[in-house]
């Protein structure tokens, strides 16, 4: 592990900026995968995070990390990616077992769903990112030979720009229901890009879609700049999470999708935690203070 280290800040680059956080991700869940107790295992996360020279020598085990649990960052934080994969893991698969067969993962990263779980037959998981990181990606399972468990359809685009044409050119039905998932992607956009891709994801999606996203509902998140959380970051492996977020205006998504018909509902990681027997709990001046798991159903007629 390194100590202090550089900061990060080209928002562009794979290996970089808001890239280098889906490698902080797939450590956090290389992390829980090891864990005696862990909530969601990701064979391929480690792998991830070895192959790039930005993050080869992060931990991938809380055994690596001087401090362990009581580290803010491979500790606490890794946790809080931890449950919040299984959170959504679950609500997927519970997503698509009651008809959809389209999974769109919007922001998708490093995530590994289309590998790890166990979709219904028919399933098709539309992964959109940008070209960098899902190249990465593909070359590292692709050495592996990952197989996926569904038909995984990797998307380049930009979601800060109009997307919709790139996902349907590749298959996506708009008039079959289908499953969203925005996992730690809203906050980083400007608020008009969060709007426009909820009213895409709206225009989209027949009855009967589900769609789940993570907010940040704090109102100003340079208060919590010296929260233990940011501070490890940007100490231990040079992301400064608060250069990265979208520090403008949020929109409103839960209640824009309650207008448009959709039944929503808001949690905190908390709740989970409770729930399931481990994951953060809030402690003073805590960067998870704001953070919410929203989820959202469009009703079947
Ligand atoms: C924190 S990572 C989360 C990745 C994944 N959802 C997960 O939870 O493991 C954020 C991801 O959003 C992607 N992202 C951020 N802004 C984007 C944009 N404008 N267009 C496409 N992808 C974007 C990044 O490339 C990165 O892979």
């Amino acid at each position: 592990m390194t100590g202090k280290a550089p900061q990060h800040m080209d928002v562009e680059g794979v290996n970089e900026g808001v890239g280098l956080t889906a490698f902080l991700v797939a450590a956090a869940r290389a992390i829980e995968t090891h864990r005696d107790d862990s909530l969601a295992e990701d064979v391929y996360a480690e792998h991830f995070v070895r192959a790039a020279p930005a993050c080869a020598d992060w931990p991938v085990r809380i055994e690596q990390v001087p401090d362990g649990d009581g580290n803010p960052l491979w500790g606490r934080l890794a946790r809080y990616f931890g449950l919040r994969t299984r959170v959504l893991d679950d609500f997927l698969l519970r997503s698509v077992r009651t008809g959809p067969r389209q999974v769109v993962l919007l922001g998708a990263g490093l995530d590994t769903r289309a590998f790890r779980l166990d979709w219904p037959s028919g399933c098709a998981v539309f992964e959109i990112d940008r070209a960098g990181v899902l190249a990465f990606k593909q070359r590292v399972l692709t050495d592996l030979a990952a197989a996926p468990k569904a038909e995984r359809v990797p998307v380049p685009a930009d979601l800060r720009a109009d997307w919709a044409g790139a996902l349907t050119a590749v298959g996506f039905d708009p008039t079959a229901p289908s499953v969203w998932l925005a996992e730690g992607l809203l906050f980083y956009l400007p608020g008009p890009a969060e709007s426009l891709l909820v009213d895409t994801v709206d225009r989209l999606t027949a009855d009967g879609s589900a769609l789940a996203f993570e907010a940040k509902l704090e109102e100003d998140l340079l208060a919590y700049r010296d929260s233990a959380i940011y501070t490890a970051t940007r100490e231990q492996v040079g992301i400064d999470f608060l250069l990265l977020f979208d520090k403008g205006i949020r929109p409103d998504s839960a209640g824009d999708l309650t207008a448009r018909g959709w039944s929503t509902s808001m949690h905190t990681p908390f709740d989970f935690t409770r729930r399931y027997g481990r994951g953060p709990l809030p402690e003073p001046n805590d960067a998870l203070e704001g953070n919410r798991w929203v989820f959202a159903r469009k009703p079947a007629p």
